[in-house]
């Protein structure tokens, strides 16, 4: 908690720490209640520094001594940390501080998690361990010596001399503090080891605690695929002898990139056929790879201050996505991304938190881990990609790494090397880092003398504190069929630069019919419908995967809105569209699965209103529910069939092919289940033999509401492993119905199993609340009300995970007055609490607008 006023931080003020440090040495002597954290830094004052101030900073350390060059000094405590009079030749600073790790309910700095001991220090909780410059472009390599009696006692770096109550590590590559990790406990490892491109032998291990050591071995084959990848498409190589990776349970985010010991939350490393579903197989494998692939973007080259977030994150989700891409399927891959955006990224970026993806000025640092910095980051990174194709790509990225090896870099220095390896001036391009809003595209087509003319139109709407907007580069990648079904122009990339721009396609016979932003090459919204024919036949035509899959999606866009602003019955074009594919055992079974997807409740809202209307959660939900049923019926023989024909006979694998065929059966599960009142439903939940098909049987249960024999089954089977009890939690709020989901939720809470202390099962409940429109604003105010009551709750104890599901309400202003004026209640009540965080403040505050 911050007691003092929050500090609004600006871009603009970077100004360099005057102090090099050369080497950090710490000693942990550990205890629950009171660890000693000695620390011994060589600082040595830059020649050309602006001004001496020295400043360490601090967060709730008791001290206990401090000395420069072995001399007791009494340091002056300032706001956020300690001024000292500093010598004008290199000095070293030596401190000794207790910390109370046992008492950290923030999950930042030293906490204990579980009778272990465990650290998260991005984006600045280093400074709760000891003093120090907390700041990511001050860079030392580090020495830890760990004095304890845990098991395993573990830090950055490669292993140094340990014995029975000590270990020490070194870590040889310069960090900055934010990369620091500790952890000790008593814990059991998946070892494995890894050949580098070099021949270099790296030791690899997963610890885990007592029990979890049967759900290491896909986290680990993930691991090593990642390092492989890394050294084949980026030519990156790992840098120490040992890499290690900690499952803990308690922990706010999904997993932190440490060098040398990457610490995840169990959720996001521990996985069995039996307990995970596909997707958290497939989220995994991608969360590893993420957290692997920052070794180099993010550790060897990171970010000169917290405004250049997106340079590593941006960047490294880009980076991984490739990767599932690679590995799995890459349109899936895509179409997933795209649904993820527009959920989350748009969203936020027509709302009350819009920001650049590099923000010019932030009061809480960890509020600005966002959508947009982390997804539209790498949107950007693929749309430089994109503009200057696969070669000089490859050729930035070498550069990128050769010339800030070992810098703490920015978004400037990230452009350069683009400009330098391609003679490209992206003077333009920079405004998508400096501007926030998504962008609306819209177009018209002309056709005469074989010549086709698209005329392309961009504008953005006004975001906070950015009313005027430039208009931005778009790469616009084109395809055009001919009515007949053929492509006459494959996928080529019109670059637009002004408001409004048009490209012209000559030597066409026939009007083409075109396929527009394919593959989804720039993170716009594209405001032009073109009638339910043309969707359709795109859907039945389209080359390209990503916009085959949009038109089916805008076909059920258009339905449901006819159905939701009209109380039109639901469209047979759509159906007849949709059914055609779903039962062309041509087809890709991981594309069928897809286009039966259905826009989300939320889209649906943002759609309406984007169109002017205000959007009604429960009309929504209903146009949802009857447009189910009509699919259920009209499709009943082929639901039939498909579950049938794609139940998975070979043992479980989490591979693409395997998920995507229960993905299908699944949901034809799902739609049987409208009809038959549960039987089938039934069946699969008692004869299921991984969580894909388990978890899916009982989701439609619940929905059909005939789930509770099976939600106490499936508790009893599961009691005793906490990652699958979150899904139990989960699974009965987000299947709820509107009127019951906030009760439900709220019955919950009470359960003994429930703590708001674990974020995971604070998410599992509060987080799948929110998650589920049509109960959480229900017009009664009960589900906006439970909400605050357990932020309010929360914020004490864990600012920051409180601070990020205030977002729930981000979209407040969509909705009618009535529904407005409780919201808007519920965030004054939630800021007028007495010692409210500045984390959460902030976000309330800046919902509010
Ligand atoms: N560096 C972050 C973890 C982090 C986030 C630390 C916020 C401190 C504050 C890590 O690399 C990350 O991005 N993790 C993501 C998952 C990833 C696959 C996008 C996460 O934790 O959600
Ligand atoms: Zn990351």
């Amino acid at each position: 908690m911050k007691d003092a006023a929050p500090q609004t931080v600006y871009l603009e003020d970077y100004t360099p720490f005057g102090f090099t440090v050369e080497k950090v040495d710490l000693t942990f002597r550990l205890a629950p209640s009171a660890t000693r954290v000695r620390s011994k830094i060589r600082f040595a004052p830059k020649p050309d520094a602006p001004g001496r101030r020295f400043f360490l900073h601090g967060e709730d350390l008791k001290p206990i001594s401090t000395r420069i060059d072995g001399t007791e000094i009494t340091p002056r405590h300032v706001e956020g940390g300690i001024e000292l009079n500093a010598p004008d030749t290199p000095f070293t600073f030596e401190a000794e501080v207790e910390i109370d790790p046992a008492a950290n309910t923030a999950l930042e700095g030293l906490y204990m998690s579980g009778g272990m001991y465990c650290t998260q220090c991005e984006a600045e909780g280093f400074r709760k361990i000891t003093w120090y410059p907390d700041r990511p472009d001050v860079m030392a390599p580090f020495s830890v010596r760990i004095e304890g009696d845990m098991p395993v006692m573990l830090s950055n770096g490669n292993p140094g001399a340990s014995g029975p109550g000590f270990a020490e590590w070194h870590d040889p590559w310069p960090k900055p503090a934010y990369l620091f990790a500790l952890v000790a406990g008593d814990l059991r490892n998946h070892p494995d080891s890894f050949t580098t491109m070099s021949g270099k032998t790296v030791d690899l291990n997963i610890w885990v605690r007592p029990g979890d050591e049967g759900k290491c071995a896909f986290g680990m084959e993930a691991l090593k695929k990642s390092m492989a990848w890394d050294e084949k498409v980026y030519g990156r190589e790992y840098d120490l002898d040992v890499f290690n990776i900690v499952a803990v349970d308690d922990f706010n985010m999904g997993a932190m990139e440490n060098k040398g010991l990457n610490i995840f939350n169990s959720s996001c490393v521990l996985a069995s056929p039996e307990t995970s579903t596909d997707a958290n197989f497939e989220r995994i494998e991608a969360i590893i790879a993420h957290e692997y692939f920052h070794n180099w973007t993010g550790n060897r080259i990171t970010c000169r201050d917290w405004f250049q977030l997106c340079l590593k994150e941006g960047l490294t989700v880009f980076r991984d996505a490739e990767f599932t891409a690679d590995m799995r399927s890459a349109p899936v891959k895509r179409i997933e991304d795209v649904i993820a955006l527009r959920a989350r990224q748009f969203r936020e970026d027509n709302g009350p938190l819009a920001h650049p993806v590099r923000p010019q000025s932030f009061v809480e640092i960890n509020n600005f881990y966002t959508a947009t910095v982390y997804e539209k980051g790498a949107e950007l990174i693929g749309m430089l990609k994109t503009l200057v194709g696969d070669d000089a790509y490859a050729r930035a990225l070498d550069l990128y790494f050769t010339r800030h090896d070992g810098d703490a870099a920015t978004i400037e220095d990230w452009l350069k090397v683009f400009e330098d390896a391609t003679g490209r001036d992206l003077t333009q391009f920079k405004r998508w880092y400096d501007e926030a809003g998504t962008p609306r595209l819209s177009w018209s087509e002309a056709f005469e003398d074989g010549t086709y003319t698209l005329t392309f139109r961009q504008h953005t709407p006004p975001t906070p504190g950015q009313p005027d907007k430039a208009p931005r580069v778009i790469p616009i990648a084109v395809g055009l069929l001919n009515p007949n079904g053929d492509e006459v122009q494959p996928t080529t990339v019109l670059e637009m630069t002004e408001p409004e721009q048009s490209f012209t396609f000559d030597g066409l016979s026939a009007k083409p019919v075109p396929s527009i932003l394919r593959d989804f090459s720039a993170p716009v919204i594209l405001e032009t419908r073109t009638d339910t024919a043309t969707r359709a036949f795109l859907l039945a035509h389209d080359t390209d995967p990503f916009n085959r899959w949009q038109a089916g999606r805008d076909l059920a866009l258009d339905c449901l809105l006819a159905m939701i602003r009209d109380g039109a019955a639901p469209d047979t074009a759509y159906l007849d569209a949709l059914h055609t594919l779903i039962r062309d055992d041509t087809q890709d079974p991981a594309f069928r699965a897809l286009a039966l997807g259905l826009p989300s409740q939320d889209e649906l809202a943002q759609l309406l209103h984007d169109h002017g209307h205000t959007p009604d959660p429960q009309a929504i939900w209903e146009a949802l529910e009857t447009l189910k049923q009509a699919r259920a019926e009209a499709f009943h023989d082929t639901a039939t069939r498909l579950h049938a024909q794609y139940q998975v006979e070979a043992p479980y694998a989490p591979d693409a092919a395997q998920s995507a065929a229960r993905s299908l059966a699944n949901a034809a599960m799902a739609m049987l289940t409208q009809l038959d009142g549960g039987a089938l439903a039934q069946k699969q939940f008692d004869s299921a033999d991984n969580m894909t098909r388990q978890l899916a049987a009982l989701s439609a249960l619940i929905s059909a509401g005939r789930g509770d024999e099976a939600t106490r089954r499936f508790y009893d089977q599961w009691k005793h492993d906490r990652l699958v009890i979150d899904k139990w939690f989960s699974v009965q709020i987000a299947n709820a119905t509107p009127d019951t989901a906030a009760d439900t939720a709220k019955a919950l809470t009470r359960h003994p199993d429930f703590t708001i202390r674990n974020p995971n099962r604070f998410r599992a409940t509060l987080g799948a609340l929110t998650m589920n429109p049509a109960g959480f604003h229900h017009a009664s105010g009960k589900g906006y009300a439970l909400l605050a009551d357990h932020l309010i709750a929360l914020d004490p104890l864990n600012p920051q995970t409180t601070a990020r599901m205030c977002t729930a309400f981000e979209t407040w202003r969509r909705y009618d007055s009535d529904r407005q004026a409780l919201i808007e209640a519920e965030l004054h009540r939630i800021l007028a609490t007495p010692g409210l965080s500045g984390d959460t403040t902030e976000m309330i505050t800046r919902i509010l607008g």
